[in-house]
C-alpha cells in the first residue's frame, strides 16, 4: 500500500507549498572560522551512518502496543473517558496514539530538513554552511527512518496544526536566526525529551534503537544551535533580543500544546474537553510535560536570551528549574546510548551467526 494511503485523516493534504522570501548569502571571506564549529563540522562528517546497515529492519512492531510502552505512557490512560471502554478500544487508541506521535516526529524532521537547507543559504558565515550542511544528510536520514518505522503501524496522522503552524513561523521569517531558534533550540529540544522516553522506556527493539541512533546526531543539531546563537545575541540591541524573547515563549507554549493531541481525540471519537483536561491535571501527563522542557530551558539560557520575559515565561510553564540542567552531560549520555545500542546489536548478530 502506498504510503499516503496509510493517512487515517481521509483527504489529508499529501504536500504543503509554502512560499519564502528570504536572503540567501554567499561568502567569500572564509573567516574567521570559529573552532569548535568547525569541530562539530568534523564530527558531523565522521558520524555519518547508513539506517538500512546499521538498523536491523527485518524487526517487527508488536500491534498491541507497537512500541511495548509502559500502559501509563498513554496520557489519557487514568481519565474515566478511557477507563470506561473495553480492553479492545483501550488497545486500540493505544496504538493510534502511538502512530499520530510518530507521525509528528516524521513531520518534525522533514521540518528539520527543510529548515537546515535554509539555514545553509541564509546563515552569513561559511564554517556554519558547512555544518548546516552535515546537519541536511542527517535529518534526510531521519525523516527515511521514521517514515520505515511509520510504515510497520499501517496508519499515520496529518501534521498537527500547532506544529505547522509553528513551521510556518519559522519558515516565513527572513531572519537566519529565527530559523535555529525555532528549528534548533524548541522544535528540536523538544523532540529530544520525547525521544528520549522512547529510547529509555520502550521495550520494542526496533522503536528504541531509531530514536537512540537519531539522538545521537541530534545532539550535534542542538549543539550547532547553541555555538551559534551565543556568539550572534550579545551583539543585537535589548529590543531585538526583547523579540526574540518573546518568540521563545510563545513557541514553547504552542509546543507544549502540540503534545495535547486535542485533534486525535477528536478524530477517535472522544471527548476532547475531557482528555486535555485530564492531561492537564494527571500527575503523570503533567510530569511529562514539564519533563519536555528538560533540554530547551539550559539551551535558552546558554544563548544568552535570559531576559525577564523569558524567565516569567517558563516561571508560568513552570519549568524554571530545568536552567540548572547539564546540557553537556546529556549529549554525552545521549551518546553513550546510542554505542550502547550498537553493541547490544552486534551482540544479537554474533548469536544469530553462532546458531547457524
Ligand atoms: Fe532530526
Ligand atoms: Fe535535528
Amino acid at each position: 500500500m502506498a504510503f499516503r494511503d496509510l493517512c487515517a485523516v481521509p483527504g489529508a493534504a499529501a504536500s504543503w507549498a509554502l512560499p519564502q522570501d528570504f536572503t540567501c548569502v554567499f561568502n567569500w571571506e572564509f573567516a574567521p572560522e570559529r573552532n569548535r564549529l568547525l569541530g562539530l563540522y568534523e564530527r558531523g562528517k565522521t558520524m555519518q551512518w547508513n539506517a538500512n546497515d546499521r538498523i536491523d529492519w527485518a524487526q517487527d512492531l508488536d500491534l498491541e502496543n507497537p512500541l511495548q510502552l509502559p500502559v501509563g505512557a498513554l496520557p489519557i490512560n487514568a481519565a474515566p473517558c478511557y477507563q470506561r471502554l473495553p480492553a479492545r478500544e483501550q488497545m486500540e487508541i493505544r496504538r493510534q496514539h502511538q502512530a499520530w506521535s510518530t507521525s509528528q516526529f516524521l513531520h518534525g524532521e522533514q521540518g528539520a530538513l527543510i529548515c537546515a537547507s535554509k539555514i545553509v543559504q541564509q546563515v552569513p558565515d561559511m564554517d556554519a554552511k558547512f555544518y548546516a550542511a552535515t546537519q541536511v544528510m542527517d535529518e534526510a536520514r531521519h525523516v527515511e527512518v521514521y517514515k520505515k518505522l511509520l510504515e510497520k503501524f499501517g496508519v499515520t496522522y496529518p501534521m498537527t496544526p500547532p506544529l505547522r503552524s509553528l513551521l510556518e513561523q519559522v519558515l516565513r521569517d527572513s531572519r537566519w536566526d529565527m530559523t535555529y531558534l525555532g528549528m534548533q533550540i524548541v522544535i528540536e529540544g523538544l523532540a529530544l525529551a520525547a525521544f528520549a522516553r522512547i529510547r529509555d522506556e520502550a521495550q520494542n527493539p526496533l522503536a528504541a534503537a531509531v530514536n537512540a541512533y537519531v539522538m545521537e546526531d541530534e545532539a550535534r543539531h542542538v549543539a550547532f544551535g547553541r555555538l551559534s546563537l551565543r556568539d550572534y545575541y550579545p551583539q543585537l540591541t535589548r529590543a531585538e533580543r526583547d523579540e526574540r524573547e518573546e518568540f521563545l515563549v510563545e513557541a514553547c507554549e504552542l509546543m507544549r500544546d502540540r503534545f495535547d493531541a486535542m485533534e486525535l481525540w477528536q478524530h477517535l471519537g472522544l471527548p476532547v474537553e475531557e482528555c486535555v483536561e485530564h492531561l492537564h491535571v494527571s500527575g503523570a501527563s503533567a510530569a511529562f510535560r514539564t519533563r519536555l522542557f528538560t533540554r530547551i530551558v539550559p539551551a535558552v539560557k546558554d544563548i544568552g536570551l535570559w531576559g525577564e520575559r523569558v524567565q516569567r515565561g517558563f516561571e508560568r510553564l513552570g519549568v524554571l528549574e530545568f536552567a540548572s540542567v547539564d546540557i553537556e552531560a546529556l549529549q554525552e549520555n545521549d551518546l553513550a546510548a546510542a554505542r550502547d545500542f550498537d553493541a547490544r546489536q552486534r551482540y544479537v548478530r554474533a548469536v544469530a551467526a553462532a546458531a547457524e
